[in-house]
Order: C-alpha cells, then sequence, then structure tokens
C-alpha cells in the first residue's frame, strides 16, 4: 500500500492525491519545470510547498535564482491597452499593503486608469516611463497631480523633468516588492526595462517587442546599442521571466526570455546580420513625434493640457 502511495505520488499524478492544491502545484511546478529537485521534494500540502520555495528562492537580485510565480493573492497586475497607439501600460501592486507602480500610463487614458487604481484600493507611489516616447503623451503628470503619494520618475539619460531620477542598478519598490533598472539603451539613450524578479517578469519598453524591437532610426537610436542592450541585460536573464512589452501591433500581450531569444526574427540573429534588418526597414516618420517628444520631456505636462 504504501509503495504504491509512493509511485502514485512521485510518478503518476499529483492531482489525484491532493485535488484541493493542484492549481498552486501546476502553477508551480510549470514554474520550476526546469528545477527537478522541487518536483520530487514536494510532498503536497501548499503551505510546505510554498515554504521550501520561499526557502530556496529568497529574494535577490541574482537573476541567476529562479523565483516563483506569484498569485493573485499576493500582487494586483493589470495590463492595459492604448488601442490609438497600441501601447501597452501596466499596474503593478502589493495586494497585502495596496502600494502600487504604474508602468507607460498614456494621457488619453488616465481617466480609465484613476478608475481602475480607486476600484482596486491601490495606493499608487511611482508612476515611471520606460522612455521618452515619441507615440503618445505620456499620463505621468496628470496622475502625480491626481494623486496625493504619487511621483513621476524617469532614468537620469532620458533628459526629461521628473520628480525623481533613477540609474542602472537602481530599484523601484512598492510594498514588499521591488523592480530593478536595467539601462537598455538603443532606441533612445534613456531607455530602460524593469525586472520583477519575484515575479519572473520583465518590462522591456521598446527595447524587445514580441518577435521585434523598437526602430532605432531616431532619438539618439543606435542598432548596435540596442543589440548589445538586449543580450546583456534582457537575454541574461532567466528563460522562464516572461516579457510585456510596450507596445504590440498585432495582439500579442506576453512573450518570454526563451521565446524570444529563439523566435525573434530581428534579435536572434548575429549582431551583423541585425544591424543590416535595422538599416533596411524604411519605417514612416511616426504621426505623433512633434507633439508627444516635447510634451513627454515635460513629464506630458503643458500649459494647455489638462
Ligand atoms: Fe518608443
Amino acid at each position: 500500500m504504501i509503495s504504491r502511495s509512493l509511485i502514485l505520488r512521485f510518478s503518476l499524478s499529483r492531482n489525484v492525491l491532493f485535488p484541493r492544491v493542484n492549481l498552486f502545484h501546476k502553477q508551480y511546478h510549470s514554474r520550476f519545470s526546469n528545477a527537478p529537485k522541487y518536483r520530487l521534494s514536494c510532498p503536497g500540502p501548499w503551505n510546505i510547498c510554498k515554504q521550501q520555495l520561499s526557502r530556496n528562492a529568497p529574494f535577490s537580485t541574482d537573476s541567476s535564482k529562479q523565483f516563483r510565480q506569484l498569485t493573485d493573492q499576493d500582487v494586483i497586475f493589470r495590463q492595459l491597452l492604448d488601442y490609438r497607439s497600441y501601447t501597452y501600460s501596466y499596474i503593478l501592486a502589493d495586494a497585502s499593503s495596496k502600494e502600487g507602480v504604474l508602468i507607460d500610463p498614456v494621457l488619453d487614458n488616465v481617466n480609465r486608469d484613476l478608475q481602475i487604481i480607486k476600484d482596486l484600493g491601490i495606493n499608487l507611489t511611482i508612476v515611471v516611463n520606460t522612455h521618452v516616447h515619441a507615440d503618445h503623451i505620456t499620463g505621468s503628470g496628470f496622475l502625480k497631480q491626481s494623486l496625493p503619494n504619487c511621483k513621476s520618475y524617469t532614468s537620469v539619460q532620458s533628459g526629461a523633468v521628473a520628480d525623481r531620477k533613477f540609474d542602472h542598478g537602481s530599484h523601484l519598490t512598492f510594498g514588499k516588492y521591488a523592480l530593478e533598472c536595467r539601462s537598455t539603451p538603443g532606441h533612445t539613450n534613456g531607455c530602460y526595462s524593469f525586472v520583477w524578479h519575484e515575479n519572473s517578469m520583465v518590462f522591456t519598453g521598446d527595447a524587445v517587442l514580441i518577435r521585434g524591437c523598437g526602430r532605432t532610426d531616431f532619438q539618439q537610436g543606435c542598432s548596435e546599442t540596442l543589440y548589445e542592450s538586449v543580450h546583456r541585460e534582457i537575454f541574461s536573464l532567466p528563460g522562464h521571466y516572461r516579457i510585456y512589452p510596450a507596445h504590440d501591433y498585432t495582439g500579442n500581450t506576453v512573450s518570454t526570455i526563451d521565446e524570444e531569444k529563439q523566435l525573434n526574427p530581428r534579435l536572434r540573429r548575429t549582431k551583423e546580420e541585425f544591424l543590416e534588418i535595422m538599416a533596411n526597414l524604411k519605417l514612416p516618420y511616426p504621426n505623433q513625434i512633434d507633439k508627444a517628444l516635447p510634451a513627454n520631456l515635460l513629464c506630458g505636462l503643458q500649459p494647455d493640457l489638462p
């Protein structure tokens, strides 16, 4: 009887033996699919599994370590679309303290964003841009004026106005979590990616798009710099980390490091091939750039804006 139970436990299906914790285990074991020791050592009950994982995967900025995937009980996460510029904005918050961050807000959508923040009871303390956008006006200025605890953030390299500046290696903390700021120039000088290690996520701005990347033909763009930034700071992350870009024009919402390393038609290639591709894109001049750039250098705040 014992040996049969053990066989079932480790060889067949945990679903049968522990149906109540199946959902959690599915998430955790798929997360740790490259670490067989977790699959074998997990004895079943959720609280034991959780303790074991937290012992083995404490918070650290060391990207070689693996981290567990957080659930809705731990975090609030919303991916929001601006359907005019196909920009994604992201709300992240600590579900306990409700302290939160908004990445890449769009001025046209600030009322929507404020409603969500209010509905979910989020205390938004940080509004941040991955870079100075050329295709829409940021909602940062309006949001920080509307929310008493909110400060705007931008990189020291961006040249834009904000309440606070961050540099490579800085951390943006919200509740018990933090985003690691990684400088990923190439699309613009001031481009940053934000790594949420605790939740195995990276917000790549325009450095890596799903099956693509940002253009490099204006705003101090440089294809060689972009290629090196992506391979050094983004593709060096663990393969299971999910990529959330600043835009998608085809309806995709998320990718992974492994997926883009293998399938990105530009960035999977050699640097020489990449430079050739980028030099021959022949993209049109962006519609909004003449209006968006000057406004975004001022946090989206201009005298004639709300
Ligand atoms: Fe951009």
